[in-house]
Order: C-alpha cells, then structure tokens, then sequence
C-alpha cells in the first residue's frame, strides 16, 4: 500500500522500515500523518514476517518537529480528551516486534514522544531532542510525563520538561535517552545494524521478550513475573527453541 505523509517498506530480511514523510514541514505529525500512520500499522500488524520496525524521518532535517502546532492551536478540551496522538503512540509501543528510532535532526514534542515509544533508539551527533511543550503553553501529554522518567529518571524528566530545554545527542545518551550515538550519515547505517542483530534471534523469543519487558513498565513485579515464567513456558514448547538448543549441542559435538 502506499502512502502520502509516510512510507512502508519489508524487507525480505524481516527488517521494515517506516519514514515520516512531510520534511517540509520537519516532519510535523498532523491529522493526515497520523491517519496514515495508523494505516501503516495495520498493515504491520497484519504481517508475521516482519522482526524488527525502523522508524526514521525523510529530509535529514527531521525525525520529527512535534505535533502540528498549527492544527494543535485550534484544538480545545474536547479533543484533548480523544488522546489523539497518545493512542497512536501507544500502538507503536505495542508492536509485537521491537522498534527502533533513528533520529536524524530534530526529536521534538511529539516526536520525542514517538522516538521514546520505540523500543532503542539511535541518533545522530547533530540531532536534537526535547520536550518544549511548556513554552507553548501546554505539556507533553502523548505519553511524554510517563515514558521520559522511566528512561532518564524523574530528575532528569523533571528538568527537560519544566524547562522545555533542547538537547545534544551527547547528553540524551548520557541520561539514557538514547541508546547509541553515531555519525549522521550512519544513523540509519547503525539502525539497520542493530536490527540486523535482533532479527537473527529467536523471533517468538524476541516478540515475548519485548511483551515481559514492555509489562514492567504497566505493572507490579508480581505480575511482571508472572507474565515473565508464562512467556518461559510458551517458549519451551516452541519449535524454535528446541532447533536452536539442538543446534548448539551438536555443534558442540564436531
Ligand atoms: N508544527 C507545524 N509546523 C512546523 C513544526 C510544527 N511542530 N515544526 C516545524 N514546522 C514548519 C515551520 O512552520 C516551517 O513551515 P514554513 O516553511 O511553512 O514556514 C517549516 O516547518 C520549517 O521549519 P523552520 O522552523 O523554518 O525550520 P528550522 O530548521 O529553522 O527549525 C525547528 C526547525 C524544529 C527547530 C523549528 O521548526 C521548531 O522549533 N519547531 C517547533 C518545535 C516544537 O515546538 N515542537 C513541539 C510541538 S508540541
């Protein structure tokens, strides 16, 4: 399927790819992006070959610029209340398969919050992140006041949001922001690198390895256990474990 604002390609590798489309405009999520995104996404989760999403912004200026202020301004409570970007956002979170940001430029607002909705993410050294929402006059409300503490802890959240301040890719993968830093022109390079390496692994492994850790951050650790030994006990019954384990030992055998 084709898109106007994004576009989707699978590899025969497993490794997808999803590029925000709109660099004009920074990459800015407006209602027709995330209409299209969430296209995108029927259509990733109609499919069980894919392993691993890449999730990247066209125009090298941009991963994305934040929600599309112009579009933001006109909105009242009501549509606040319809968490627009906030359930889009949750739907990248719960991919089966893991997801990787590769931030080129800017990771504003709601592009932060989308970068953080996957699962690593790679920047290059120029790129930019930040939640600015407060000099607008509102706060990061798709995900942003809950996801960026777990990932820097609540003093640096506190911080970057209070303060609205943008950040070097340096100190994003100081407090843990992101997971790597590269040189610009390897961020997708790396990204596909890093894919590469999970879509090697067990897929059933990788896709109950990312819904155990993805429940530590929703529940107690007496469920998070508990959903842990019950993803355990589904993979000791699977096929791939058995090849893999077998593979190993003879292997160790010549
Ligand atoms: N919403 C709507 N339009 C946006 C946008 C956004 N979040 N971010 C950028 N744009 C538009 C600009 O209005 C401009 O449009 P124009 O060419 O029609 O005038 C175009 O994208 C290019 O932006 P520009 O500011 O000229 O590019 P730049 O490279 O000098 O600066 C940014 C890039 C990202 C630093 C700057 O655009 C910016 O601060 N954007 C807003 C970031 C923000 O506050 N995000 C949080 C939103 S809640």
């Amino acid at each position: 399927m084709s898109y106007e604002n994004v576009t989707l390609e699978v590899g025969e590798d497993g490794i997808a790819s999803l590029v925000l489309n709109r660099p004009e405009k920074r990459n800015a999520i407006d209602q027709a992006m995330i209409d299209d995104l969430h296209a995108a996404l029927d259509e990733l989760d109609g499919r069980s070959d894919v392993r691993v999403l890449i999730l990247s912004g066209a125009g090298g200026k941009a991963f994305a610029a934040g929600a599309d202020i112009a579009q933001l301004r006109d909105r009242r409570a009501p549509e606040a209340l319809k968490i627009i970007n906030a359930r889009l956002f949750q739907r990248v979170e719960d991919l089966a398969f893991p997801t990787i940001a590769a931030i080129t430029g800017y990771a504003l607002g709601g592009g932060c919050e989308l970068a953080m909705c996957c699962d690593l993410r790679v920047a290059g050294e120029s790129a930019k992140l930040g939640q600015p929402e407060v000099a607008l006059g509102i706060i990061p409300a798709a995900g942003g006041t809950q996801r960026l503490p777990r990932l820097v802890g609540l003093g640096n959240a506190r911080e970057l949001i209070f303060t609205g301040r943008i950040v070097d890719a340096a100190y994003s993968e100081r407090i843990g922001l992101v997971n790597r830093v590269v040189p610009n022109d390897q961020v997708l390079a790396s990204a596909r690198e890093l894919a590469e390496e999970i879509a090697a692994q067990g897929q059933l492994a990788v896709r109950l390895a990312k819904l155990a850790l993805n429940t530590s951050s929703r529940t107690g650790q007496d469920t998070g256990v508990l959903v842990e030994q019950l993803a355990q006990a589904v993979l000791f019954e699977s096929d791939d474990k058995n090849e893999r384990m077998t593979a190993f030992l003879d292997r160790k055998k010549t």
